[in-house]
């Protein structure tokens, strides 16, 4: 089944500290490389890689042609992708001695998807395709009331989440795929079960795919409750794992539709993504994963 990607593309611009800088400190960076990213980015990325069909739908500058290349050669669709006068959003990211990140996010380019590119590319959807949506552009709205018209399965990431995520029409999202803070903020709840359970009951037709890190993943449909263990892996840099989990899910559900494997098959892309450094760079290809148990 074909994935509709409406995604952020960014340029990653990643600093390597000791600690993560704290509020009125200067901290001097141990080193610097720049990175493909974007929360849409590396979700496309690992969607191909997992093997499914996927449509980005985004906006760069000029100097986002080359990430537009790089998703061409991973065989993601990229006639969608418009190029703008504003420049490609960026990310500064920190990543701390234990892998941990700090992310700030510029939208740039990201923010100006137009109307009628977004209507365009929805009147083309059917019931037969999943749309995914992640909150760094400004597409979430329109497309998730357009796409609930044609009768296409939307799939949710509410990352970064703010205060606008709350004010979407999301009765109509299939699934929510969050980590414990977006969880926490879209439910009112902390603890990993109370917030499937205040999900289902805000969202009763949805399914909620809660991620954990280094806890695993649960998932919650119905009456149907999930849960898988992570893999216990040294780690360099937790950026991009919740979009290789994301991209993975959605590529196995796409392809197989049994939840239980999805999981498992997240889990294992996420904890090879984490033992390595950057973002789309570091999200395996499915032939280097074994086949989950
Ligand atoms: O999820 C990781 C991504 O968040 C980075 O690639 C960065 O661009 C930000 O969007």
């Amino acid at each position: 089944m074909p994935i509709v990607n409406f995604g952020s593309i960014n340029l990653d611009f990643v600093y390597r500290v000791e600690r993560l800088v704290a509020p009125g400190e200067t901290v001097q960076t141990l080193s610097q490389q720049r990175f493909a990213g974007g929360k849409g980015f590396n979700q496309s990325i690992a969607l191909a890689r997992a093997g499914a069909q996927v449509r980005h739908v985004g906006r760069v500058g000029e100097d986002g042609r080359w990430l537009v290349n790089m998703l061409a050669e991973e065989g993601v669709e990229t006639g969608d992708i418009a190029f703008a006068m504003t420049p490609t959003g960026h990310a500064i990211i920190q990543v701390d001695a234990r892998g941990e990140n700090s992310i700030l996010v510029h939208g740039g380019a990201n923010r100006d998807l137009t109307k009628d590119a977004l209507v365009r590319v929805c009147a083309t959807l059917s019931a037969e395709d999943w749309v995914l949506l992640q909150n760094e552009t400004n597409a979430p709205a329109t497309v998730m009331a357009l796409a609930g018209q044609r009768g296409s399965k939307v799939v949710f990431n509410p990352s970064p989440l703010d205060a606008s995520v709350l004010e979407l029409p999301l009765d109509g999202v299939d699934t929510f795929i969050v980590n414990s803070v977006e969880g926490r903020g879209l439910s009112g709840e902390a603890e990993p079960g109370r917030i499937l359970d205040a999900m289902q009951e805000r969202y009763p037709n949805a399914a909620t795919v809660l991620t954990l890190g280094d806890r695993g993943a649960l998932y919650a449909r119905d009456k149907i409750r999930l849960e898988v263990a992570a893999e216990s892996v040294e780690v360099v840099d937790t950026t991009g794992a919740g979009d290789t989990f994301a991209g993975y899910w959605l590529a196995e559900m796409a392809i197989g539709g049994d939840p239980e494997r999805a999981l498992h098959l997240a889990c294992r892309a996420a904890a090879r993504c984490v033992q390595r450094p950057g973002a789309a760079v570091s999200i395996p290809l499915r032939s280097a994963l074994e086949p989950p148990t």
